[in-house]
């Protein structure tokens, strides 16, 4: 018996002299202290033996198990220290490297165009206030003069959530819910998100931007919607701009028109950004339809004012010269950075 132990403690400190991973020095526990190693095997035979030699064999045992362990612990401990010293050579640290810069985002090209667009009608003296991305087909358009069938309905599809109410597809629902809150004089700009069932292409998306504007109060002519719109072009694309309406049509305003500014980059002699005409349109508006006013509670007689929506996309290509709107939506940080 003690022949025997002598051979196991003898093999398993070799053993474990001649390991050096974690997992080696576990195989060795398992194949000699564990249930079925070979100390637990000889602790089994002890039935076989005398009882007066048993204190003596377990002894034996004992310090067998003790050697063996003293010895595991001991190996284990060096293993580990040898691992921390190589993690440790492999993951310096320089401190003395400058600290990686926090990246910081900033403001979408549309919402810097948004803002400077705000300045100029703040200036001007107008509050800017929202109103409902989801709408109520009345203010969308009945309550614009744009009843139920008449073919301007066509051109503006819509998401509709049921036969009431729906994605707005222009800003100008706004204006009704101004002037059913407010007395005159009212002078508001309205941006916001509009939607429309179009597809996606350079120039179309089904959700973009319109900036409303709004002027009403006692003796408001066509010179003072010129003279305004002018003002507003020349702060926005400078001082030399000069401005034009042409006649148009929309069910809200009478008489309507689109108003082109003088190409900023080529002063008006035609080129790329103009398509050569020198020109470049880049709102619609109006004098307020007397019905409109009617509608929403306001005197025709008494008041007048005048309308306009512009189309926020389409400053914000211009002004950076970019000609696919789709860039503004794809939140790609290479393009957004450059703003
Ligand atoms: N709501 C019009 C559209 O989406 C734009 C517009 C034109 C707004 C004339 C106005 C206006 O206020 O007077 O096409």
């Amino acid at each position: 018996m003690q022949e025997k132990l002598v051979k196991i403690r003898e093999e398993a400190l070799a053993k474990l002299n001649a390991a050096d991973t974690a997992e080696a020095l576990n195989e060795i526990r398992l194949a000699y202290l564990g249930k079925k190693g070979q100390l637990t095997e000889v602790l089994k035979g002890m039935r076989d033996v005398a009882p007066e030699d048993r204190p003596k064999v377990g002894e034996w045992v004992n310090s067998t198990r003790k050697a063996i362990e003293d010895k595991l612990a001991a190996v284990q401990k060096e293993i580990g220290e040898k691992a921390l010293e190589v993690r440790l050579k492999a993951e310096t640290v320089d401190v003395t490297l400058p600290a990686k810069l926090p990246r910081i985002g900033h403001r979408h090209p549309n919402t810097i165009a948004l803002e400077e667009l705000e300045r100029v009608f703040i200036g001007m003296g107008y509050e800017v206030v929202e109103g409902p991305e989801v709408e109520y087909d009345y203010y969308n358009f009945e309550a614009l003069n744009i009843p139920a069938n008449h073919p301007a309905k066509d051109e503006q599809d819509t998401f509709y959530v049921n036969d009431k109410i729906l994605l707005r597809t222009q800003t100008s629902p706004v204006q009704v819910r101004v002037m059913e809150k407010k007395k005159p004089p009212i002078r508001i700009v309205a941006p916001g998100r509009v939607f429309r069932a179009d597809d996606v292409d350079a120039t179309h998306s089904p959700s973009f931007h319109q900036v409303e504007g709004l002027v009403i109060d006692k003796n408001i002519t066509f010179s003072d919607l010129k003279g305004t719109l002018a003002q507003f072009a020349r702060e926005l694309f400078g001082q030399d701009t000069k401005v034009k309406f042409r006649p148009h049509h929309f069910p809200f305003t009478e008489p309507s028109a689109e108003m082109d500014v003088s190409c900023f980059k080529c002063g008006g002699k035609g080129c790329r950004m103009c398509k050569g005409s020198g020109w470049i349109e880049i709102l619609g508006c109006g004098m307020v339809h007397p019905k409109v006013l009617k509608m929403s509670g306001i005197d025709p007689e008494e008041y007048s004012g005048f309308a306009f929506g512009i189309g926020l996309e389409r400053i914000t290509l211009l002004k950076y010269e970019i000609d696919d709107m789709r860039l503004l939506y794809e939140n790609d940080e290479r393009f957004l950075k450059q703003f």
